[in-house]
């Protein structure tokens, strides 16, 4: 059977690099798959998370993936925390990774710093909790942006070496990552050779899930381009990170080709060009910011939603953990 996972962190401005990245195609594969989608807040408190703020962010990424287009009656949207079965599972991958493993993942270097003493344990630990997260439900598919495929190799490497260790072949299928569309990994529209980034202390950086139209229209007039026009061939945007970024958004939100975006809008100037990419953006967006903004006023649907979510994601793990149990030796109740 073929089943997606993915998650993401409550960690607030959620930004158009998740929606085109990840969302957008979490919604285009409810048709083909049985589809869980996560609220992955255990992973957010890797780095300190104020407790109001975590519940409000919480609710508004939940928000946010229905707004989108996913069906939590059709499919399973819930809560990480809700669901013990991921840090009880990420335990036992913590015991079965190895520390050499963890010291290569990039993410964890960029985020701890340089005074990496001080980062917390479970921010080396993430990607464990990860491998725990997918694993859970035996997925075999993992539809994420282009950072996340280092990890999505670790959970990969995880499930062989479980398999191994317990003589257990193909108990944990190896899921395949899903990076789809043009727009795996979006920049930041003040440098772009800087993905675009909750964490960006500029806001100027990203566009927002919940930006309104006029500060979209801002943030793109003002994103950094070159002074050239725009090319007529996709060739022609070699090294011009910037407004390769523009049009690879333009070229996703449109559903066509960057080729058929340039031979349109080639030899015009940006300032043209960002006029047509803002209304396209505030095209888009403008239905999912005000279904967000109308679940915003109804926190009690979200909180049913995920709890009934969770109710059905656990009665799918439970059974797995089990048998993770029984094979690693522990006694079950
Ligand atoms: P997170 O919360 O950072 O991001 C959520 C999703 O958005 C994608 N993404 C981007 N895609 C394109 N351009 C960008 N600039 C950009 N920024 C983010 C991410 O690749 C991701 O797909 N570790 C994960 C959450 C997670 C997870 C999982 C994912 C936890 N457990 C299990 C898949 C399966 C993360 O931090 O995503």
């Amino acid at each position: 059977m073929q089943r997606v996972f993915s998650g993401a962190q409550p960690t607030g401005n959620l930004h158009l690099g998740n929606y085109l990245g990840a969302i957008r195609n979490w919604v285009a594969l409810q048709n083909d798959f049985e589809c869980i989608y996560c609220v992955v807040d255990l992973h957010a408190i890797t780095v300190w998370q104020e407790p109001g703020e975590l519940r409000a962010n919480i609710r508004e990424l939940a928000a946010s993936m229905i707004a989108s287009g996913i069906d939590p009656e059709k499919h399973i949207l819930f809560n990480q925390s809700q669901v013990s079965a991921h840090a009880e599972l990420a335990w036992i991958f913590n015991c079965v990774a190895r520390i050499g493993w963890l010291n290569r993942m990039t993410q964890f270097k960029e985020k701890a710093g340089k005074h990496r003493e001080n980062a917390s344990l479970g921010l080396y630990a993430y990607p464990s909790l990860m491998a725990a997260d997918i694993l859970a439900y035996k997925a075999t598919h993992v539809p994420v942006g282009e950072d996340q495929k280092q990890h999505l190799e670790l959970t990969r490497d995880i499930a062989t070496k479980f398999n191994n260790d317990f003589s257990a072949e193909d108990f944990f299928p190896l899921p395949e990552p899903l990076i789809l569309g043009p727009a795996t990994r979006v920049m930041s529209l003040r440098d772009g050779s800087k993905k675009m980034s909750k964490s960006d202390s500029s806001d100027m950086a990203r566009i927002n899930m919940t930006d309104d139209a006029d500060t979209l229209a801002k943030k793109i007039r003002k994103a950094k381009t070159d002074a050239e026009p725009l090319p007529s061939e996709a060739d022609g945007l070699e090294g011009r990170p910037e407004a390769r970024n523009l049009v690879t958004i333009y070229a996703a939100l449109m559903d066509k080709p960057v080729a058929d975006v340039l031979a349109e809008h080639g030899g015009t100037q940006f300032s043209g060009f960002k006029q047509a990419l803002t209304d396209v953006v505030v095209d888009k967006l403008a239905p999912i910011t005000e279904e967000m903004a109308r679940l915003k006023n109804d926190p009690s649907y979200i909180d049913a939603v995920l709890a009934k979510g969770a109710e059905r994601a656990d009665a799918i793990a439970q059974p797995i953990l089990r048998e993770v149990k029984e094979v690693v030796g522990f006694l079950n109740r």
